[in-house]
């Protein structure tokens, strides 16, 4: 499969936005994320332009949680779309890159005071509330400043999306949000709208990532407006936001096969209006957060292969120069992944063999990947890591994280620098009693 502006050159490479993977892997060294800055922005277009027809009165909201370093943010303010933040982490990487915060939705299950302090300071379009201990301590800010403050709840829909465990989010068994199906959601929201200090928009619900089918989405929606038929009804309330989360899944395997924006869209709208038509309530804002169906296919890692270990019987390791740390997906969530030799591109792809890392257990990354015959010093790209790779790289057996590339065009710029092995070390403090000399 080759996605994006991935293409075979005339030297039999892997090349992604007009840039020859072997030369990036030779100027930037390995591992090395690449990012393919065509794909990205057409996925940012595809969601518009999906939604523009069906839905006008919308905004879509890249969840950095997926990716983010501050050229990220300039992309995305270029593509006028909105962030969604969930930590003061991802809400400073946008503040710095001077991304608007008017199109900044702060997100968070335990949203700490000096979180909600710098979201209010930082004049954040929308805080998504998530529970009622947050709720308090956004109240008493709010008072603090004499502010009233715009809110969306977080609500539990009580459904099960049909993804892995670990990335399940909307069923009644969760941590997040306010619980529909025992009555809290109402409870706690028709007081909220109550409040002066606080201005409710609407609600938010997300529940769940990497699906492969629409249902989840279909259930929460109509679950969603029968809570806000339930505040016209109680309260007289009409809410004037709803906020469908991400969720939809891409192409990892050639085999798989999720719905195309287009399709989401169409369900997602035809089913709003549906809901909406037989409660008779007017269109609110649509709102949604996609992450992985923005960046994941746009991304690909580059390895060095090292020891190509042969088992005769057993299986073959290829192992590369890089592992758990900058992929933990595959131990996390069981993911599996398409994988080529870049410098072998055109070559059959006749060999089966099992890729591993280079930590210090057992860090298989792709069990049985058809590839062209491996050698040392062959390089290894893997596709669909542009989501949760990079975001989720840390500094296992204290290797240093990769440096990510935008391309384009045949142009590769940095946007996130190799750390270094000073990096490692810088904060690391040495008690006197325990110094050494150098
Ligand atoms: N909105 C909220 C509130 C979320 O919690 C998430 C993802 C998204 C939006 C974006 O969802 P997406 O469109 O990317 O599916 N680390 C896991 C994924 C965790 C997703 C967490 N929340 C993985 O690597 O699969």
């Amino acid at each position: 499969m080759l996605l994006g502006t991935q293409r075979i050159n005339a030297q039999g490479h892997l090349e992604i936005g007009g840039c020859d993977t072997v030369a990036l892997a030779r100027e930037f060294g390995t591992p090395l994320y690449v990012m393919d800055e065509a794909l990205l922005r057409a996925n940012c277009r595809a969601y518009k332009r999906a939604f523009a027809d069906r839905y006008p009165e919308n905004d879509i909201i890249y969840a950095g949680k997926a990716f983010l370093c501050t050229a990220m943010c300039a992309l995305l303010a270029e593509e006028e779309m909105c962030l969604d933040v969930a930590s003061a982490g991802e809400l400073h990487t946008a503040l710095m890159a001077g991304f608007p915060p008017e199109r900044i939705f702060m997100h968070g299950n335990n949203k700490s005071r000096a979180e909600l302090e710098m979201a209010l300071d930082a004049r954040v379009h929308r805080i998504i509330v998530d529970n009622e201990l947050e709720l308090e301590m956004l109240i008493a800010l709010a008072k603090e400043r004499d502010r009233q403050v715009d809110v969306l709840f977080r609500i539990t829909p009580g459904i099960d999306p049909h993804t892995h465990a670990r990335i399940r989010t909307g069923q009644v068994d969760t941590k997040f949000g306010f619980e529909v199906p025992n009555g809290q959601a109402a409870r706690v929201i028709e007081r909220a709208i109550a409040h002066p200090n606080l201005n409710v928009r609407g609600i938010h619900f997300h529940v769940g990532s990497q699906l492969l089918d629409l249902e989840a989405h279909r259930q929460a929606i109509e679950i969603a407006v029968e809570l806000l038929a339930q505040f016209r009804e109680d309260i007289g309330y009409v809410a004037e936001e709803l906020d469908i989360g991400g969720g939809l899944g891409i192409r990892y395997l050639s085999s798989h096969e999720p719905p195309s924006i287009a399709s989401y869209a169409d369900v997602v709208v035809g089913t709003l209006d549906r809901c909406l038509k037989e409660h008779n309530l007017p269109r609110p804002r649509l709102l949604q957060e996609p992450g992985r169906s923005i960046v994941g296919e746009a991304g690909t890692t580059l390895y060095t292969i090292g020891p190509v270990k042969e088992i005769p019987g057993v299986r073959t390791y290829v192992v590369v120069d890089g592992g758990l740390s900058d992929n933990p997906r595959p131990a996390l969530y069981d993911a599996v992944y398409e994988v080529l030799v870049a410098n072998k591109a055109n070559q059959p792809a006749d060999l089966t063999v099992t890729v591993a890392g280079k930590h210090c257990e057992t860090d298989t990354l792709f069990q049985d990947v058809r590839v062209a015959r491996p050698e040392p010093g062959d390089i290894l790209a893997v596709q669909s890591t542009g989501a949760y790779n990079y975001a989720m790289a840390s500094n296992y057996n204290r290797f240093t994280h990769p440096m990510v590339v935008l391309v384009h065009n045949g142009q590769a710029d940095v946007i996130v620098e190799r750390q270094t092995l000073e990096d490692l070390v810088r904060h690391d403090v040495m008690p006197a009693r325990l110094a050494r000399p150098k």
